[in-house]
């Protein structure tokens, strides 16, 4: 999720790594920390920037020829001083920094209670780092061996650097599922989540892979696998500058961001669908489950790109749980005085979770006695404090102004929790509802399917890039996606866009059509899909310019259209997750056509926390 850093060798180590921590600052974090070892094991750790830990600890003894360094993008815990890491074990003698997600940390917490364990902190670091002292203990073993022991019973995501009090030079590390790049010097050695931390120093570096361990010293590296078996560590060259690392590569992060999706939305997936036993587990809905089904509406509250994830929920959610579901843009929500009921339930969907709007509509709601769920992204952030419980979408920081990796976990989380409370209802059949888990597991890879097959969608920026106008229609599901595309594009290129219901044409808007005018049709095969072809048909004939997302092999609709941008099929609930994918990237080529800021579009701010 975020950052790590760490160093060995004949240099101080802390002003590499707290360098390297603001080389990473660009992934953004909610707080960060150090451990250090000057004889003994020091670690300062504390809420927020990096900037803030450096005078909090001016004055303070910081030699050291090791060290390692955190910036936290929380999971398991809110942001706090307590939560952020370096983590230290029950014995004090081990410090650990992680990146990722234990899934199973409250079974193995559990195990450690049960041994008499307690905790300083509500992180599933912790868990793991007591995991391996108790093992180190338990076995009598070295701390590698006991790394290897912990992590084979470990499921879920980590990148972890280890110090032991009782050795001033090593640092054990270790990866699965979340990046690591060890820097080779002379005498020396770096680690980091990317190259960007060791750049300055060396651009000899070995990535290492999942499921191997690192065991590094100022003058040795030795990579291993979970079965004990040194592995040799293959050095690369690195030509690569500074700026190109912090976008992983990408030219900007909202590019970055919108590739980063397959792995966001199966991140959002990961430890609570699965399709093969039949269940979605989120615990957060779970203890709301009676409510919700009891609920004689639920309302979504939001703004922007999360409204229209909130106006996707609403077809899902009448489609599979048969309640009534309202949309309610947060600002109108808030100010129009609303009639709220005991009962109502209200689902707050907020990337940031600061939203000045949402917070205080959802904060009106509650005090009317409606219960609060969240659909964050950033844990622990005001809207998620507000909210009585919720999920959090684990889609990572979202850099980019433009929201678009978060939409699409939003809609992963919110499906979940439809099919979830249909289940639990009894309104959905049960083979609909296995075959919906199965496909919903399969759209990470469809995801990355949409964007692997669209190489098309740069060229067409350069053929619509002056327009001045643009259309996005679609029916049912993909109603809310046409307005989405609309918005990515006003906001990205600056060019007017408006997304309507494809029907909605013949009362008025049809009046604008010309040979000027380009028309995006969302029409992925569904049921509207006949419907949509007529409406193509409408436009066609009085010259629109007509642009559609299809199904991969929907000729009809390919037939109709100027140019084409292409989906895999899937079931018209899962279809938003895919057809908004080339929307995404028709707004980012075309603002760069345009010579626009695709991160920073004018007058725009990540997070409206103003009114
Ligand atoms: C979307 O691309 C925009 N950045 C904006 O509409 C955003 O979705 C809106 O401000 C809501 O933000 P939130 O999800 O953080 O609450
Ligand atoms: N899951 C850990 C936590 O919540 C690590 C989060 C991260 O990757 O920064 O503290």
């Amino acid at each position: 999720m975020c950052g790590i850093v760490g160093y060995t060798g004949p240099r101080e180590a802390y002003p590499i790594v707290i360098k390297g921590l603001k080389r990473l600052e660009y992934r953004g974090y909610d707080s960060t920390g150090v451990a250090l070892h000057n004889g003994k094991l020091n670690v300062y750790k504390k809420k927020g920037k990096v900037a803030e830990l450096e005078d909090s600890i001016v004055g303070t003894n910081l030699h050291s020829h090791i060290g390692i360094g955190h910036t936290r993008w929380a999971t398991h815990g809110e942001p706090s001083d307590r939560n952020a890491h370096p983590h230290q074990s029950a014995s004090g003698q081990l410090a650990m920094i992680h990146n990722g997600i234990i899934e199973n940390y409250n079974q193995l917490k559990q195990e450690l209670i049960n041994k008499g364990y307690s905790f300083r902190s509500d992180t599933d670091t912790e868990v793991l780092l007591n995991f391996i002292e108790e093992i180190k203990k338990n076995n009598e073993c070295s701390l590698e061996e006991a790394v290897r022991v912990a992590l084979k019973r470990v499921t879920g995501a980590y990148v972890i650097l280890l110090m032991d009090e009782s050795d001033p030079e090593t640092i054990i590390a270790a990866r699965k599922g979340s990046p690591l790049v060890i820097g080779v010097g002379k005498g020396e050695h770096f680690l980091g989540s990317d190259a960007s931390p060791m750049l300055e120093y060396t651009k000899e570096v070995v990535y290492v892979n999942d499921y191997e361990l690192a065991i590094v010293r100022p003058d040795e590296l030795i990579l291993k696998n979970l079965g004990n078996e040194k592995i040799t560590p293959y050095v690369q060259k690195l030509d690569i500058e500074l700026a190109a690392i912090e976008k992983g590569g990408y030219e900007h992060f909202m590019l970055k961001e919108i590739y980063e999706q397959p792995q966001t939305v199966y991140d959002c997936l990961r430890g609570r669908l699965d399709a093969a036993a039949g269940t979605i587990t989120m615990s957060g809905i779970q203890q709301y489950a009676e409510q919700i089904i009891n609920a004689n509406r639920i309302v979504m509250v939001a703004c922007g790109t999360s409204w229209h994830a909130g106006l996707v929920a609403e077809y899902i959610f009448e489609e599979l749980c048969r309640i009534n579901v309202e949309v309610e843009y947060a600002s109108e929500f808030r100010y129009r005085n609303p009639v709220i009921n005991k009962g109502d339930v209200i689902i707050a969907i907020s990337q940031s979770g600061e939203t000045a709007d949402t917070l205080v509509a959802i904060e009106n709601a509650k005090n009317n006695g409606a219960i609060i769920l969240g659909v964050v992204n950033v844990v622990g952030s005001s809207i998620a404090r507000m909210s009585h419980a919720g999920a959090y979408t684990h889609a990572g920081p979202e850099i980019g102004v433009a929201s678009t990796k978060a939409f699409t976990a939003q809609l992963a989380v919110l499906t979940m929790i439809a099919l979830k409370i249909g289940y639990i209802k009894g309104t959905i059949p049960q083979d609909r509802y296995l075959r919906l888990l199965k496909e919903l597991e399969e759209v990470p890879e469809k995801v990355a399917w949409t964007l692997k097959h669209a190489d098309n969608i740069k060229a067409l920026a350069e053929k619509y890039k002056e327009a001045r106008d643009f259309l996005y229609l679609g029916r049912g599901y993909n109603f809310p996606v046409a307005l989405e595309g609309a918005l990515k594009l006003k906001e990205i290129s600056y060019i007017h866009a408006e997304g309507y219901p494809a029907a909605e044409m013949k009362h008025g808007p049809i009046a604008l059509v010309d040979e000027n005018l380009p028309v995006v049709f969302v029409a992925t095969r569904d049921s509207y899909h006949e419907k949509v072809v007529s409406n193509m048909q409408e436009i066609k004939a009085r010259k629109g310019k007509v642009i559609s997302v299809i199904s991969e092999g929907d000729e009809t609709s390919a037939a109709l259209s100027e140019d084409v941008m292409v989906v895999p099929e899937a079931d018209e609930i899962l279809a938003p997750m895919l057809s908004v994918i080339p929307l995404q990237l028709l707004a980012y080529y075309i603002g760069l056509a345009r010579g626009c800021d695709v991160d920073k579009p004018r007058n725009l701010a990540k997070s409206v926390t103003v009114e």
